[in-house]
């Protein structure tokens, strides 16, 4: 039994008192968890429509988290927040490669390391849950530095590594203590689940509470590298994912979904996104096909699900065992015209799946309530009743019908999104230069009455999309193109652009260097009386003179800076400011000095 069943058990216990009473409590067995991590899984271009295992297991028989996001979209930097529960630019790995994704040389161990203090040796610290993974856990941890250290922290471990991580027909893998080993000529998603089949029999051998990740790379793309990517220039071939034979004939006809922002026929976005070229046919036809392969490559992750649940029966486990869905960050082809590839903040990239199943979850139900990857880490932890850090950007998961409820009212309505260097291509057209200044803050926020995206990108361009009236983010109201400007001003709950745009600004300055519970609860920050926890609160007038004349500083930066470097980001918002002000600094200067 796990906790939550615990709880009602408690609350039936408590109706029958007299009954009980005298019986003492055992204390209850902790849950295991498995969680299943794919790679660049989208939610918007219906992958999950095509994995009939994941519907039946887990769609059907759990919760959806329909709204749930990462916070950096591109694997690395993402998967370090997911691990440790930290927003980017408070573990600064912020990118895939050398020198902001760690030290050159060293990129993997610094991951590792960081992870490492945090996630897994929390959970195999207190030594009642045994933990495992198998698949890939970072980029750059290679068949060269994989023993320097081992990652710790897991009681069993076979990990993907570099440079055949990404090679669907050529993986090797490191298990335990062993050496690396090749498996060329296999499928990577099919030795993967063997992998994963074995670790579950040990895990469930070792009569323990566990923890294990299954972390497959499908759907990314295929990715030839030549070295270990340590090297000075290494050289990457990406190409569309390879499926395994016996799903290559699947879907010949399917298209990527033609919404209004597919290849649309006028540009949209800002900066380098909105310089893009339409694409032609050529260019479609190939992008409809990288696509069918991306849903070919995951039918080998669906069978993986359906093997995982054929063994949890087996071993009569479902009722003591939490699944977790999700992947690292989402996708786009053809969006806004742009090549296959993920690292922008639309919706595509950053809305991810989630899908969650066990005791006490609602089956065949869906939640519009906000998530995020920072949310993960403590999820994890509460599951597997292990007390959360402090430190945290994010909180667990609502996953009880109970708790959806309440978080209907309670819960946070924002996402801090955030994005430091380049955005790959990873189809074979036009890879775009200017995709180097590729950094962004941006804050994705859903309430009741309003659902917005804000940005603000490295060269200062705003955007700004009312996703009720334009789900697609086709319309930057605060484009300086005189051509997009709207012959009517818009109005968001009954407000215009003037007031609504200085509070999501003021909430992103305050985001974008946020700590712990700052993260969560970043209106705090601005109203530390706790008046205001939404921002329709903080559109009350009473506010306006705060907003709009006393928050004189914006999110703005410097300049275009690959990695988290502060002489580029601009005004920095401190809230452990000691002046008793409203914690305002610049430059280190309290606000009150500057100003
Ligand atoms: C497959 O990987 C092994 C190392 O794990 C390597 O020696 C071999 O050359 C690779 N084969 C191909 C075809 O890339
Ligand atoms: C791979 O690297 C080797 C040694 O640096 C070089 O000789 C070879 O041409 C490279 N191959 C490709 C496909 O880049
Ligand atoms: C289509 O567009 C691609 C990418 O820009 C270009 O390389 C190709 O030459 C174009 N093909 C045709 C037939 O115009
Ligand atoms: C799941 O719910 C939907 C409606 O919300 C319903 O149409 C469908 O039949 C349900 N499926 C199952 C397996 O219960
Ligand atoms: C990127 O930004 C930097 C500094 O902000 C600028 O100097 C450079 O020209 C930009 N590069 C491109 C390709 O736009
Ligand atoms: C993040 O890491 C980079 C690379 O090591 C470093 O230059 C930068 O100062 C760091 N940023 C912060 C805010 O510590």
């Amino acid at each position: 039994m796990r906790s939550l069943a615990w709880l009602f058990m408690l609350a039936g216990i408590a109706a029958t008192k007299s009954l009980v009473s005298q019986q003492p409590l055992a204390a209850p067995p902790r849950p295991n968890v498995i969680f299943i991590l794919t790679d660049d899984q989208d939610a918007h271009l219906n992958s999950l429509d095509y994995m009939p295992h994941v519907k039946k297991h887990l769609l059907n028989k759990g919760t959806h988290y329909r709204s749930h996001y990462c916070t950096t979209s591109v694997c690395c930097p993402s998967r370090v927040t997911l691990w440790t529960g930290k927003l980017a630019h408070n573990t600064n790995v912020t990118d895939v490669n050398p020198p902001y994704g760690g030290p050159k040389q060293r990129i993997s161990q610094v991951h590792i390391t960081r992870v490492q203090r945090e996630l897994p040796s929390c959970v195999a610290a207190g030594s009642a849950v045994n933990t495992y993974y198998t698949g890939k856990l970072f980029n750059v941890h290679t068949v060269d530095n994989y023993n320097a250290p081992f990652p710790a922290g897991f009681t069993g471990h076979d990990f993907l590594l570099d440079p055949f991580a990404y090679d669907y027909l050529n993986s090797t893998f490191q298990r335990d203590r062993e050496p690396p080993r090749s498996y060329e000529g296999e499928y990577s998603t099919d030795v993967l689940a063997q992998k994963a089949y074995r670790l579950l029999d040990e895990a469930v051998a070792a009569q323990k509470p566990f923890f294990l990740t299954v972390a497959p790379i499908a759907p990314h793309c295929n990715v030839f590298m030549n070295g270990t990517g340590l090297d000075d220039n290494p050289v990457f071939s990406f190409s569309a994912p390879i499926p395994a034979k016996r799903h290559e004939h699947l879907f010949p006809d399917i298209q990527v979904p033609r919404t209004p922002s597919f290849n649309p026929e006028y540009p949209s976005g800002a900066n380098w996104i909105k310089t893009l070229k339409r694409q032609n046919n050529t260019n479609v036809e190939y992008n409809d096909q990288f696509y069918r392969t991306r849903l070919r490559a995951l039918q080998a992750v669906d069978e993986l699900v359906d093997g995982i649940f054929t063994r949890l029966h087996q071993y009569n486990l479902l009722e003591n065992t939490y699944i977790v869905y999700s992947s690292d960050n989402g996708y786009h082809i053809g969006q806004h015209r742009l090549q296959p590839g993920k690292s922008c903040g639309y919706e595509e990239d950053i809305n991810v799946p989630l899908i969650v199943g066990g005791p006490g979850i609602a089956e065949n139900a869906s939640t519009d309530i906000v998530t995020t990857h920072t949310d993960l880490a403590p999820t994890f932890l509460q599951l597997l009743d292990i007390p959360l850090r402090d430190d945290f950007d994010g909180d667990p998961i609502p996953l009880t019908p109970g708790q959806i409820e309440a978080a209907q009212d309670e819960r946070q309505e924002h996402v801090t999104v955030e994005y430091w260097g380049f955005a790959a291509g990873e189809g074979i057209y036009d890879f775009d230069l200017s995709a180097y200044n590729n950094t962004y803050k941006a804050l994705r926020i859903k309430g009741k009455g309003y659902n917005l995206y804000y940005s603000v990108w490295c060269n200062n361009e705003h955007e700004l999309y009312d996703m009720t009236s334009d789900p697609h983010q086709l319309h930057n109201l605060l484009s300086t193109d005189t051509t997009d400007i709207e012959p009517t001003p818009h109005i968001i709950l009954n407000n215009p652009l003037s007031k609504v745009v200085p509070r999501i600004d003021s909430l992103l300055f305050v985001l974008k260097s946020c700590k712990g519970q700052v993260c969560i609860k970043p209106w705090r920050a601005l109203h530390p009386g706790g008046d205001v926890t939404t921002l329709k609160d903080a559109l009350h007038a009473r506010y306006d003179n705060f907003y709009e004349v006393e928050q004189t500083t914006q999110v703005r930066f410097e300049e275009c800076a690959r990695g988290y470097l502060l002489k580029a980001e601009g005004p920095q918002f401190d809230v452990h400011d000691e002046n008793g002000g409203n914690g305002f600094v610049r430059d280190g200067l309290a606000w009150d000095t500057w100003v």
